[in-house]
């Protein structure tokens, strides 16, 4: 099943497989290197839309989950 998961703190990291498409505004395709790939949610990122991991020297701390007030468990647990 595609995947598209937020990780805590950090990027969506994006399981679909090999039929998905990354493209920009002008539809442009992206390059991706490896699947499956992470895109930035910090906006720290040298890379975007790609993560770079910089979230984690920025100390990025995202508020939202699937479940308000489940602290830093996953959706679902
Ligand atoms: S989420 Fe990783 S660099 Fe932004």
């Amino acid at each position: 099943m595609p995947t598209i998961k937020v990780r805590l703190n950090g990027p969506y990291l994006v399981d679909v497989g090999e039929d998905v498409k990354l493209i920009d505004w002008n539809g442009k395709e992206y390059a991706i290197a490896s699947r499956p790939f992470a895109l930035c949610r910090c906006g720290g990122s040298t890379n975007k839309p790609f993560c770079d991991r910089t979230h984690s020297k920025i100390g990025f701390a995202a508020a939202e989950a699937a479940v308000p007030d489940s602290g830093d468990k996953p959706a679902g647990q």
